[in-house]
């Protein structure tokens, strides 16, 4: 796992810009793994910046999102395909017919399910997957005490995320939905490089959880530790439980001077 810590949310985005821009550069047909909630919305505002500067194209690109909340209308707002296409799509110039998510309003959730997992392996794959985590240390919708191995599926939200993610809503926890469709960690783990972003000291106990923990299913993320290729991306406050911060100090200045895969 390579942890690089950076001073602040601009340089991650960057940093997370690079690393999508030198997969598209290696394989302009590249499959996009996208995550929403607040942690990726700078590294999509920059890759929307390069797309209008002309210094990057996404055209040949697709992509799959992680997760999608059950229950809420096709054109809620915080529908996660709405965020993606606000926050993403009109941002760059891939084409928005391939870009898929799980359909959060299937009449059979388990065939939609099936049939999700199904695209993405007809797709090859996905080449780079964006994450972020929830301070209870799950990635996606994986919520402490999922499977490690698992597959894309229905799961019950949190208490915590629900919580976490009224401010969405309005700050109402009631109108956030207490189901989702969400990628499993078996899926995510099939992505060929995976890079996390978390920032704000409220990741900080995830974040050391994430690295420096044991594996285990109180906290789902410790599952990439097991995945060959994960860049960690983390500002200050969330990397400040780190014991071995020091060393990741030391060693990201290596492959900041360098390339990133
Ligand atoms: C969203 C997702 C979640 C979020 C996590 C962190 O697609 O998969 O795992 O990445 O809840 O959310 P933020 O970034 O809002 O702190």
């Amino acid at each position: 796992m390579e942890v690089v810590i950076l001073p602040g949310e601009e340089r991650i985005a960057a940093v997370g810009a690079d690393i999508i821009a030198q997969h598209v550069a290696a394989k302009p047909a590249s499959v996009l793994g996208l995550a929403t909630g607040s942690s990726p919305l700078r590294v999509y505002g920059e890759l929307g910046r390069r797309v209008a500067s002309g210094e990057l194209t996404l055209s040949g690109c697709s992509a799959f999102l992680l997760d999608e909340y059950l229950g809420l209308q096709d054109d809620h707002r915080e529908a996660y395909r709405r965020v993606i296409e606000r926050e993403f799509v009109e941002r760059v110039d891939i084409d928005s017919t391939r870009v898929h998510g799980p359909d959060g309003a299937a009449a059979d959730v388990v065939a939609a399910c099936a049939g999700y997992e199904e695209q993405m392996c007809a797709a090859g794959g996905v080449d780079v997957q964006l994450l972020g985590i929830g301070g209870n240390g799950h990635i996606a919708f994986n919520e402490p005490g999922a499977s490690l191995a698992g597959r894309t599926q229905a799961r019950m939200l949190t208490e915590q995320t629900r919580r976490d993610n009224a401010r969405f809503f309005g700050d109402d926890i009631d109108a956030v939905p207490r189901h989702c469709l969400t990628q499993g960690i078996g899926t995510i783990r099939e992505a060929r490089h995976l890079v996390l972003i978390a920032w704000g000291s409220a990741k900080a106990q995830a974040v050391q959880q994430l690295v420096e923990g044991p594996v285990s299913a109180l906290w789902p993320a410790t599952a990439l530790q097991l995945h060959p290729h994960v860049t960690v991306l983390l500002d200050d406050a969330a990397a400040s439980r780190l014991e071995l911060r020091e060393h990741y100090l030391a060693s990201a200045e290596h492959r900041l001077a360098g390339q990133w895969y």
